[in-house]
């Protein structure tokens, strides 16, 4: 359902080009869960950018039902990314003036979806967190109201960043759980450094310099 064709993604770092993503090529399948992992700086968080279209290769194309990303308007990718993709960002971003349970609702009309939202947040053990702030938050526990966030509306595809990275193993194995079994008939992508995190994953690939080395 997604399909990245000789995707590059280079970044302008004062007048040196630096290659985040080199000439990838490479598909995610309905329902599969894909691992992505790699040394720090290897190009994971901007792998997931391409691909849910939160940045526009370089060179390249990435296709989402075989209609290519970087060739529709902005407003139509941001319509694609709020409708089909969750995204949970590798540092927790929440809006400060809203509570946890606010912020999950952020994309939706809140009655709609009230009921689903609470129900992710119990499941990831955030029921005594619903209705405080962020700054009342811990690290791990604004995570987990970022998963919540990225799961409310079915998405078709979730993608994650590494969503474990400040939580302990059991917290990140709820958390694990929650992605894969709500993926549905979706994808799930996962960037991790912990291979255990990729338990029963369909695919693990490998980053290494902007290329995947599997
Ligand atoms: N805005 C930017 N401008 C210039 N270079 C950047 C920018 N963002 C990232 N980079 C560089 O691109 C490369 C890939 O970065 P990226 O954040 O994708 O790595 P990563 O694998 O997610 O790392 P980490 O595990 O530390 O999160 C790195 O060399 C990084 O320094
Ligand atoms: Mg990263």
């Amino acid at each position: 359902m997604i399909d990245l064709k000789s995707v590059s993604l280079i970044y302008q770092d004062h007048g040196k080009e630096v290659f985040a993503c080199k000439e990838i090529d490479l598909g995610v399948q309905p329902g599969e869960f894909l691992g992505i992992l790699g040394p720090s700086g290897s190009g994971k968080s901007s792998l997931l950018y391409v691909m849910s279209g939160l940045k526009v290769p370089t060179k390249g194309s990435v296709e989402w039902l075989n209609r290519d990303l970087g060739k529709m308007g902005d407003q139509e990718r941001a319509d694609i990314r709020l409708r089909e993709f969750g995204f949970v960002f590798q540092y927790p971003f929440l809006i400060g003036y809203l509570t946890a349970l606010e912020n999950v609702l952020l994309a939706f009309p809140a009655e709609d979806r009230r009921a689903d939202a609470e129900k992710f947040l119990i499941e990831l053990g955030l029921q005594d967190q619903m209705h405080r702030y962020p700054y009342q938050m811990s690290g791990g526990q604004k995570q987990r109201v970022c998963v919540a966030r990225a799961l409310l509306g079915s998405p078709k595809v979730v993608f994650a960043d590494e969503p474990t990275a400040a939580l302990d193993h059991k917290s990140g194995r709820a958390v694990m759980d929650l992605l894969i079994q709500n993926r549905g008939q979706g994808a799930l992508v996962v960037v991790t450094h912990d291979p255990v995190m990729l338990e029963g994953a369909d695919r693990i690939i490998r980053m290494e310099d902007g290329e995947i080395k599997n």
